[in-house]
């Protein structure tokens, strides 16, 4: 069986062929309620399904070809999906990062990860965007289980102390100031959560939970890609509104607010890449042949 790492270098071969860009610079996963959004990035110069790259999972909603397109802003080449593989569908981790690896693979340095979360944090409102800071994975599960990485490649044992950098952060909000900043708490789902496992994950640190993004946050970063992760809060928590929670409002509240949302990517993204890039990816690409990334053990206790 083809390993993840060489199933995303052949699909990042693929994206290169089919959009006739060498490489792109970022890429931005778009959740629930931000697809309006794919159309304010840039010029879009090409879509495509996303089986067309190959490596994906099959997607369990019926009738519905996730796509993606490369989009031009500026000087940079934007790999933007609609749409994103969740666990909860049953498919393994490798199909859930799969696109992730495989931006990193033609070229990523910046990953951004949007979502749909329901608010922890009581001062949060449905409609507003909350900034990633930190996350924690309940979903019981990592994208590093498994042998090492190949040779090429950096250890599974990856420091995510700066997980979603905040380099990032910091010009996020500058082109908002308002912007919050929360910790994201992953559930596996598909269920919402019940009151009291949201009461745990608010002891626990959390403003905000979802069934998504720290799976991809932890290959994103593994692969030296720096992480961008904004949330789009659609409604209190379960337990913390008296009327419940129901999907269909949690859809059209992100609808209502795609087109606010996407204006503040589309200010963004392109700040995001400095002219010359401080350092480049790990990868095979790199010529980095460790397979120990500098101060990381070979094996923790
Ligand atoms: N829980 C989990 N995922 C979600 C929620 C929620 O309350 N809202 C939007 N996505």
């Amino acid at each position: 069986m083809t390993n993840p790492y060489e199933a995303a270098r052949a699909s990042a071969a693929r994206l290169a062929e089919i959009t006739g860009q060498p490489s792109h610079d970022v890429a931005v996963v778009l959740g629930s309620g931000w697809l309006p959004a794919a159309d304010v990035i840039g010029d879009t110069a090409a879509e495509f399904p996303i089986s067309e790259l190959g490596g994906f999972a099959k997607p369990t909603v019926a009738g519905h070809a996730p796509v993606a397109r490369s989009v031009r802003t500026g000087r940079l080449q934007v790999l933007v999906y609609l749409g994103r593989t969740h666990l909860y569908e049953g498919h393994p981790v490798d199909a859930v990062v799969h696109g992730v690896r495989t931006a990193a693979a033609a070229g990523c340095r910046v990953i951004v990860l949007t979502n749909a979360s329901g608010g922890i944090n009581e001062s949060y409102r449905p409609g507003q965007a909350v900034l990633i800071s930190d996350h924690i994975n309940l979903t019981g599960r990592s994208p590093l289980t498994g042998p090492e990485p190949p040779a090429g490649y950096a250890s599974r044992f990856v420091d995510l102390s700066d997980l979603y950098a905040a380099r990032l952060r910091a010009l996020a909000r500058r082109a908002d100031p308002d912007l919050a900043e929360g910790v994201y708490v992953a559930f596996h789902g598909p269920h919402y959560e019940t009151p009291a496992e949201i009461r745990m994950a608010r002891g626990a640190g959390a403003d905000m939970v979802g069934m998504s993004t720290a799976l991809e946050a932890i290959a994103a970063g593994h692969l030296g890609a720096e992480v961008l992760g904004i949330s789009l809060v659609t409604n209190p928590a379960a337990g913390l509104s008296p009327s419940g929670l129901d999907h269909t409002e949690v859809i059209a509240v992100g609808q209502h607010s795609a087109a606010r949302v996407g204006a503040l990517l589309a200010q963004l993204i392109p700040t995001t890449v400095p002219a010359e890039p401080p350092q480049p990816p790990r990868g095979p690409a790199s010529g980095d042949d460790s397979n120990t990334p500098p101060g990381a053990s070979s094996e923790p206790a």
